[in-house]
């Protein structure tokens, strides 16, 4: 069974995309063959920097590693050093609906806030498609956000495969050359908030990233957003966001001890949120070091790339041939 993601490359990673994404996939590596990688074809379209590409593009691999990814056990690749996804996303676009390209949130927000969308933008879906069928991956964890992302990647495969494949039978998804992959979402993992209340987005200025130097760490916990309450009175917690984001650290019984506290008044906010910093540092002080020590040597990461790249190539070059003869390419 083959378990694929990929994070794009536009940015440092935060709370909301360890726990609604990163977290999850690295959990699932050992329940197959593990494919992740790194989005940067993506990332152009938000990225239009060379050097920052890179950083972001070598950073998220970091990031794979150093929290917990083992590339001796899955595949850890760059989106682009396999151009077969490329061909295959053309070869998509020609039975991919324009109505349903029209329909997906990305396109649709970005014509609501009035911005100017690219091509890119419109057919990121398309590609993200492509990055799904050409390893012929059965299970793709993602966020929620991501789902409609995985129904449109189906329904290509199964346009594709009814198109070009005579045996193709849609109830089993049996008989063609596209495999027909399975979201995995965890449903529990609710919408990390950031630091302002609002969902954590880079895309806000409200995250806390996951790599950041300890002091901007603590910054952005001193800054999360709470009432006036006095310290002697009783506070709510389900209305605190720090609260909200202690959940994601604090098991059952620890997570109740805390509310007591909330409700009990005589505790400010500024407790809770040493406390939440002290979860933080609990948590990601290991993966932080060897973030560190990994990125002083940047030509073995550069190497497990290359690794990767010549797997999925393997794998890739294989379905794309299927999928070009298929259809008379070849
Ligand atoms: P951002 O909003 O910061 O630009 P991305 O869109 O790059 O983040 O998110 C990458 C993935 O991380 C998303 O697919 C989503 O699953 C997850 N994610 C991002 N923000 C959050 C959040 N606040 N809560 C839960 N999951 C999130
Ligand atoms: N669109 C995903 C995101 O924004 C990233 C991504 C690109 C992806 N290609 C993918 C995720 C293929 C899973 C499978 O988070």
């Amino acid at each position: 069974m083959r378990i694929l993601s990929g994070v794009k490359a536009t940015g440092r990673p935060h709370l909301g995309n360890y726990f609604g994404a990163i977290a999850q996939f690295i959990d699932l590596q050992t329940k197959g063959e593990g494919f992740y990688f790194v989005a940067d074809l993506h990332a152009l379209d938000l990225v239009r920097d060379a050097e920052t590409m890179r950083e972001y593009a070598l950073g998220v691999a970091l990031d794979y590693m150093a929290l917990g990814l083992d590339p001796e056990h899955s595949t850890l690749f760059m989106q682009s050093d396999v151009p077969e996804v490329s061909e295959l996303m053309w070869i998509l676009g020609t039975v991919t609906p324009m109505g349903q390209l029209q329909r997906a949130h990305g396109y649709k927000d970005a014509v609501a806030k009035e911005k100017e969308v690219d091509f890119g933008l419109f057919a990121y879906p398309v590609l993200m498609a492509a990055d799904i069928l050409l390893y012929r991956s059965a299970v793709v964890p993602v966020g929620k956000d991501q789902l409609q992302h995985l129904e449109l990647t189906r329904d290509l495969a199964v346009k594709f495969n009814l198109t070009y494949c005579p045996d193709f039978d849609p109830q089993t998804g049996e008989g063609g050359v596209l495999k027909l992959p399975d979201a995995h979402i965890m449903e529990n993992v609710a919408v990390v908030p950031g630091t302002d209340g609002r969902k954590m987005s880079k895309s806000y200025d409200n995250t806390i990233q996951l790599f950041a130097p300890d002091k901007q760490i603590k910054k952005s916990i001193m800054r999360i957003v709470t009432d006036s309450t006095p310290v002697e009175d009783p506070k709510d917690p389900e209305a605190c966001n720090v609260f909200a984001l202690l959940k994601l650290f604090c098991d059952e019984a620890e997570l109740a001890d805390v509310a007591e506290r909330y409700r009990a008044g005589g505790t400010g906010y500024g407790e809770f949120k040493k406390l939440l910093l002290e979860k933080f540092h609990a948590t990601f002080d290991e993966a932080r070091a060897r973030r560190a020590e990994l990125a002083k040597d940047e030509a073995s990461v550069r190497e497990v790339l290359a690794r990767g790249a010549a797997r999925a190539s393997a794998v890739g070059r294989e379905v794309l041939l299927d999928v070009q003869k298929a259809c008379g390419l070849r």
